[in-house]
């Protein structure tokens, strides 16, 4: 076998970017296969669609067993497991798993068992906290199952082990999110926004209050939102945490690590393509996916489906 047969990808350009490990342009236009619990990782895919606007996606939200967060990693990883199959029968180029506690449980083994490239959140999430703080002592709020997998923390380590990690689950934001989201109306933008905070009710407050108060008193500068749908509650959290409180969400590295990982296999969309959204819930209530997705994409939702794994 001569080399050119050996290698799937032509390295393009000088030797050096072949030793760097960028392959030649060959195009994919099949999609990105993407996947949460529920909504929350919608934010991620807006962020996916922003930066890579020739990509198609195919969105699941597994609806039916949300929460993940109070399950067993087991259960978890058969949900992962379960996902990212039907995902390959449905041809994607890659998987991104949108939730921090699916990520927990089920990266590692999605990244043996499948042969398309796999990312998680907790990793670009990790990477943005330890470059963003200054004092080296980082807050991370996540449901219970991620905070007790330690993922946040030997994530965070091992990339500076200088770093003190202060976690805590906080399982009612879950909770306070999507009623919060029900109960507020127009654009994900304004309910994210400080001027929203008119849906603050003090019950919501009060809960924040309870959770966040023990990490202010650790003096963390950096707070990580360790679950997709805290970016929701980014007002309240940060209200209670005060301004001089990074708060970090992954959606936006998660998006860069896409274009890397899609640009480096060589496998990015056409110039041009014209991007196929398709989306899936295992939610019977196609209505009330509908009207969040369209609040977090800011476009019809279209083409959405239920279907049960
Ligand atoms: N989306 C999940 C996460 O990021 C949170 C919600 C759940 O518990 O399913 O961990």
């Amino acid at each position: 076998m001569n080399s050119d047969q050996e290698q799937p990808y032509r390295f393009f350009g000088t030797q050096e970017e072949g030793i760097n490990g960028v392959r030649s342009a060959v195009f994919d236009n099949a999609p990105i296969g993407v996947f949460d619990s529920g909504f929350g990782g919608l934010t991620v895919a807006r962020e996916i669609m922003k930066a890579l606007p020739n990509e198609s996606i195919t969105y699941f939200g597994d609806t039916l067993h949300c929460p993940y967060g109070p399950r067993s990693l087991e259960e978890v990883q058969g949900f992962v497991d379960a996902i990212c199959t039907w995902l390959m029968d449905r041809k994607v180029k890659m998987i991104v798993i949108a939730c921090n506690t699916a990520t927990a449980a089920g990266l590692a083994f999605a990244q043996t068992k499948f042969p398309v490239p796999v990312i998680g959140v907790v990793e670009p999430g990790a990477r943005a906290a330890a470059r963003a703080t200054r004092n080296r002592r980082v807050g991370v709020i996540a449901t219970k199952g991620t905070v007790e997998s330690g993922v946040y923390t030997d994530a965070i380590r091992n990339i500076d082990a200088g770093i003190t990690v202060f976690s805590t689950a906080t399982p009612r934001f879950v909770e306070i999110a999507e009623m919060g989201l029900r109960m507020a109306k127009g654009p994900i933008e304004s309910y994210t926004s400080l001027a929203s905070q008119v849906y603050i009710r003090p019950e919501f407050q009060e809960i924040a209050q309870d959770y966040l108060d023990p990490l202010r008193r650790c003096d963390v500068d950096t707070l990580v939102l360790g679950c997709t749908h805290f970016p929701l509650l980014k007002s309240l959290i940060g209200g209670v945490m005060g301004r001089d409180v990074v708060l970090i969400s992954s959606a936006a590295e998660v998006a860069r690590d896409c274009v890397d990982v899609l640009t480096r296999q060589g496998i990015c969309a056409e110039q041009g393509h014209e991007p196929i959204y398709e989306f899936f819930t295992s939610s019977e209530d196609l209505d009330d996916f509908r009207r969040f997705g369209e609040r977090v994409l800011r476009f019809p939702l279209d083409d959405l489906q239920h279907i049960v794994l």
